[in-house]
């Protein structure tokens, strides 16, 4: 299987009054081609910098980042992001918002059928029927739900999630995560999840990365031995128990190598 995205050797640190504040420090991260990466971490270790890179929103002091045998170096149109607000404009109507992404990229796409595709994703994430409302008319998880199907609209690469589901409650949440398995069943797509929750990261994830406290390095990858049809009962048996105990000794351990407030 061939990596859709390579980081190779990242170091990155900002630039602050104080000086430089180390983030990321020579970090690794490998993710073929259709696979689900969860990265966890933390409070601040530098995760949702290693989104922005990724994005090529922004460039690493050193190092490579690849995505598609490509270098990244500049913002690119085949990535999808997804953030914990789910930032719909409110002057459109639902579907409108999910349309938006497609007359930036496909702009020769007959608006026909940019609907049919809008209409599409919005039928499999429970939407339907509410293509006419306002994002005010919606609750949280419906916001998030229509722009997961406004992230991914236009088939990019990649999507990078940044703690999308982390201002939902917890049912609302683990129905978030079944539809996002749904997604994938139907349109295999390559994700990066940044998430707290160390469950949703076993739920979701082929794999997890554990990042050390700032600066940020690889402290452990879990290959997520779980069926591909797993339930949210899947959590509970022996394999996952045991899963989310290692990874909640990784995170500590991690937190031990914090560099500590800056
Ligand atoms: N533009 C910036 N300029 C200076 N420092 C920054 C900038 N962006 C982030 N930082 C600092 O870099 C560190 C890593 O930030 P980042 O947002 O990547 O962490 P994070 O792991 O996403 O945190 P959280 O878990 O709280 O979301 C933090 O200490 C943050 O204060
Ligand atoms: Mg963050």
């Amino acid at each position: 299987m061939t990596n859709l995205i390579e980081i190779k050797g990242v170091t990155h640190a900002y630039r602050t009054k104080a000086g430089p504040l180390p983030v990321l420090d020579n970090l690794n991260v490998f993710v073929p081609e259709g696979e689900f990466c969860a990265v966890v971490g933390p409070s601040g270790c530098g995760k949702s910098t290693l989104t922005r890179l990724i994005a090529g929103l922004m460039k690493p002091d050193q190092g490579e980042v690849w995505l598609h045998g490509e270098r990244v170096t500049s913002p690119r149109k085949t990535v999808g992001m997804a953030f914990q607000n789910p930032v719909l404009l409110e002057w459109r109507t639902i579907i409108d918002n999910v349309i938006l992404p497609l007359e930036i990229v496909a702009q020769r796409m007959p608006q026909r059928d940019r609907e049919e595709r809008a209409m599409h994703l919005l039928e499999m994430v429970g939407l339907k029927g509410f293509e006419n409302k306002r994002p005010s008319e919606l609750s949280g998880g419906m916001r998030q739900r229509a722009s997961l199907c406004r992230s991914i609209v236009h088939k990019p690469d990649v999507l990078i999630m940044d703690e999308p589901f982390g201002a939902l409650d917890a049912f609302t949440r683990e129905d978030l995560w079944q539809t996002m398995r749904d997604l994938r069943a139907a349109e295999p797509f390559t994700c990066v999840l940044i998430t707290h929750d160390l469950r949703e990261s076993v739920f979701l994830g082929d794999q997890v990365i554990v990042l050390s406290g700032r600066p940020a390095r690889t402290q452990h990858v879990l290959d997520v031995d779980l069926p591909a049809d797993r339930t949210i009962e899947s959590l509970y048996t022996p394999e996952a128990t045991d899963m989310l105990h290692l990874l909640r000794d990784q995170i500590r351990l991690a937190q031990g190598r914090d560099g500590g407030a800056h």
